[in-house]
């Protein structure tokens, strides 16, 4: 530095242009757009929040993969009034025979809340790649919805999942939702990355704020799977309100099918879709050697076959890769457990939420340092997985702006803007990822990054021409 100081400043940049070509500074790109600081929430009596009509209708409609293989699905919605029906009534859309599935209800209490009856119904044995109608409700309050069975799995299945995290219910939340539904890339699934309504942030848990919530997303969980990851704010545990039983609103709400794939938490579970393998792990449960969850992963790994479902994705909702000062290291114990069994079985994306903003890593691992050996700095490695950080749905916790300067070596492509990320897998050996970042109002494709399968073609030895 001494030197630099006495040098005129064109030398000093020219210097400086030599190092970073000789990798000295490789850190990736910081993108220049920043969200706005505070995104307030939408009031109660905005649109996107509006009670169906009809006494007792069913609202808070949302789905979800209902099996290991995608041929159930869980229907789950809300009567308010009374139970009304669990009953599901589905047909095929080229059908006219009309089938029903009784479900079950449940309620919770939360300090002063009383939950409406929350109903789960599972439909299951549909046909692959199919279109079905359903209807619930009774009387006059009946409602019906559609959704899409996923192809049967196998290799060079295409399929388009669109992930979200951290959405909240502000305006900004409203735009994220409507981006990704206006994505001519038509997303079919979401991955969600945790945190849903922040519930949590309001006086008492205010868990009528989970009702709002659910009328919210609505309009597209009820048409398309949300694959749910559980997140900080899922946690409600509130001792001074007595409430001591942790993700108590969550569970009651989201159910899961994590008994198909052995598990015994609805926090961590497995499905295949298509041609993806998705492991759903949760920040926020035990997850040290011994642990049930532990022990479920370890376990659950080695079934994967890649003959079947080349992608191998895990979702949690803490990142284990950030280059944020926000939230800084809180992935970093999660990592020392699990990150060498992310690269002994090749999977190829982690994504995460909890991060108010979007951050991409290069493919790097850090296994190989223990507490005697001081090796502690990533190292490019062919058999990570890339780490996805999609954490600016839209909540009103503000944006984190603490990026650590300069960008370290294993991070490719940050920003602290609102966004959605859509994975476009195209066959065994290529996917497309792209990040859309909402600033301005506008879906812009601000960053992309095409995945070469690591089970398949992990040298990228082959080529998609068509693409
Ligand atoms: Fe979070």
């Amino acid at each position: 530095m001494a030197l630099l100081t006495v040098l005129n400043p064109s030398v000093v940049c020219f210097l400086c242009l030599i190092l970073c070509s000789c990798g000295f500074c490789n850190g990736g790109i910081t993108g220049n757009f920043v969200r706005k600081k505070y995104s307030p929430d939408m009031p109660l009596d905005s649109d996107v929040f509006r009670v169906p009509p009809g006494y007792n209708a069913p609202q808070q409609v949302h789905i979800t993969q209902g099996d290991i293989d995608g041929r159930g699905v869980i229907i789950s919605w809300i009567t308010p009034d009374e139970p009304g029906s669990s009953t599901v009534l589905y047909w095929s859309e080229n059908s006219n025979h009309k089938n029903h599935a009784e479900g079950i209800f449940v309620r919770y209490k939360f300090f002063n809340y009383t939950s409406g009856y929350i109903h789960h119904c599972t439909i299951d044995k549909l046909e692959y790649d199919t279109k079905y109608i359903y209807e619930i409700g009774i009387g006059n309050s009946t409602r019906q919805f559609w959704f899409v069975t996923p192809p049967r799995a196998g290799p060079d299945v295409p399929y388009t999942f669109g992930l979200i995290g951290d959405l909240g219910q502000t305006h900004d939340s409203n735009v994220t939702l409507t981006h990704y539904e206006s994505n001519p890339k038509k997303g079919k699934t979401v991955l969600y990355l945790g945190d849903l309504s922040y519930s949590n942030d309001y006086p008492l848990h205010d868990n009528s704020r989970w009702d709002t919530w659910g009328r919210f997303v609505e309009r597209n969980a009820a048409y398309q799977p949300w694959i749910w990851t559980a997140g900080n704010h899922e946690i409600d545990f509130a001792p001074e309100l007595e409430e001591t039983t942790p993700f108590k609103p969550y569970t009651h709400r989201y159910y899961v099918p994590y008994k198909s794939s052995h598990s015994t938490s609805p926090l961590w579970y497995s499905i295949k879709r298509a041609s993806a393998y998705i492991i759903v792990l949760s920040s926020y449960s035990a997850y040290a050697k011994s642990t049930p969850q532990y022990k479920w992963l370890r376990d659950e790994l080695p079934k994967v076959d890649r003959s079947e479902t080349p992608w191998l994705i895990v979702l949690m909702h803490c990142p284990l890769y950030s280059s944020n000062s926000h939230h800084y290291m809180e992935g970093e114990t999660m990592r020392v457990v699990y990150e060498s069994w992310f690269v002994k079985y090749k999977v190829d994306v982690v994504f995460s939420g909890h991060i108010h903003a979007y951050e991409r890593s290069k493919r790097v691992s850090n296994i190989a340092y223990n507490i005697l050996n001081g090796q502690c700095t990533p190292v490019n490695d062919q058999s990570a997985p890339v780490y996805i950080t999609i954490g600016d749905g839209g909540n009103h916790d503000g944006p984190a702006l603490g990026m650590v300067e300069p960008q370290p070596s294993f991070s490719a492509y940050r920003e602290s803007s609102f966004g959605h990320g859509i994975f476009d897998i195209k066959n065994r050996t290529h996917a497309y990822f792209g990040w859309h970042r909402n600033q301005d109002g506008y879906a812009i494709e601000a960053d992309s990054f095409w995945f070469h399968n690591r089970y398949w073609n992990p040298h990228g030895k082959y080529f998609v021409a068509s693409y």
